[in-house]
């Protein structure tokens, strides 16, 4: 049984979620340091029940947790940065600052969903060495308007449909921003119904010329790209385009993405136009963690601001199905709408 440290929460999981980087860190060995990682338990994005909490949790404040209290949240060396405390287990322990409260009327494998691909998203359109977005918080939304309260600024999120790029279009709706995003024809009504004002098809020849059109007259403040698996350099492409047409703001040119330079094989990014790298849990040191975490995903989910997205597909059941969950996960990842696949533990 893990013992919760200061700032720590430990959580029964009622449900986890499979992410691409769990079965890539089994199957490359990556990320874990073979110098003291091991053993080490997977699994970032968990939902459960509070079970104890460490000093500093039970205070009064945005972030405080008690026992009995219904959560999701970030676990693992993606959460608490320790590789022992990985969301694949009956209880596992995470820092508060990535926690928080769900509402009844959310199921646990339903908002098993959310920690990975929203703390990403997040880090890369609020952090300050990201995106440096305005925080979806009262008020600050309407740095993105004009006087008249119309939404005058636009982000192009690339890959709406993809778990860090449905949450991307939700934050960026919330604080304010129009948004432009990429999906699979099929997808386009769902980017829709996250609040995307204009989408379109990734496979379309004519796609660059297509969104720039759109756009005139608009201001875009840049690019997240949520797949950043061989769309870098279209993302940079479209930005040097925009700004022909007079539709890039501030002058500067960023193309947000969220693998590292190496993992970007074969981009040739133009000149140009500066290209920036987000780590999912970093928000956690700043003041992107407790404004998203510890206030807007609480308010967000019982307004019905933030949706639960992409749907969960319970693939099984006990810590046995994590497995299966991963495997699954691994084969054909990215070449559809794949589903979110969900173990409930409980
Ligand atoms: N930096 C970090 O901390 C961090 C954390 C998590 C994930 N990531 C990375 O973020 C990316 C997204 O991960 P995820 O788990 O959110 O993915 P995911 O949900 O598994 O994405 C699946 C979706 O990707 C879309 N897609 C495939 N090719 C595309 C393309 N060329 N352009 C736009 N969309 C495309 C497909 O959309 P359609 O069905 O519409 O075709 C598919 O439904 C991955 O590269 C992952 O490695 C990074």
């Amino acid at each position: 049984m893990p013992v919760p440290g200061p700032n720590e929460v430990v959580i029964r999981t009622h449900a986890v979620a499979a992410n691409p980087v769990d079965w890539f860190i089994q199957a490359m060995g990556l990320i874990v340091p073979a110098d003291g990682g091991y053993p080490a338990v997977l699994g970032c994005d968990l939902a459960g029940e509070v079970v104890s909490v460490g000093a500093n949790v039970s205070a009064s404040g945005d972030a405080s947790f008690a026992p009995g209290d219904r959560v999701c949240g970030l676990a693992g060396a993606h959460g608490a940065g320790d590789f022992k405390s990985g969301a694949f287990q009956l209880y596992a322990k995470t820092n508060k600052g990535l926690l928080a409260k769900i509402p009844d009327s959310v199921s646990f494998a339903q908002a098993a969903v959310l920690p990975l691909g929203l703390s990403t998203a997040a880090t890369a359109l609020f952090q300050r060495d990201a995106m440096a977005l305005p925080l979806p918080l009262p008020g600050t939304a309407t740095a993105a308007m004009d006087e008249n309260g119309q939404k005058k600024k636009v982000i192009l999120v690339w890959g709406g449909r993809t778990s860090v790029g449905s949450c991307g279009i939700q934050l960026a709706v919330a604080a304010g921003f129009d948004v432009a995003t990429t999906a699979s024809a099929r997808n386009h009504g769902y980017c829709r119904s996250l609040g995307a004002t204009w989408v379109f098809d990734y496979h379309d020849e004519g796609i660059e010329d297509g969104i720039v059109e759109a756009l005139r007259g608009h201001e875009c403040v840049g690019v997240f790209d949520a797949w950043s698996r061989g769309s870098v350099a279209q993302c940079a492409r479209i930005l040097l385009k925009l700004e022909k047409n007079g539709s890039v703001s501030s002058g500067r040119k960023w193309v947000q993405t969220v693998l590292p330079g190496a993992a970007q094989v074969g981009e040739e990014v133009p000149e140009g136009v500066e290209v920036g790298y987000a780590y999912g849990s970093t928000l956690v040191h700043n003041e992107v963690g407790p404004a998203i975490w510890g206030k807007w995903v609480p308010e967000a989910l019982a307004s019905g601001a933030l949706q639960c997205k992409p749907e969960p597909e319970v693939v099984a059941k006990g810590l046995d199905g994590i497995q299966t969950a991963c495997d699954m996960g691994a084969k054909g990842w990215g070449t559809s709408s794949s589903p979110k696949l969900v173990v409930e533990l409980i």
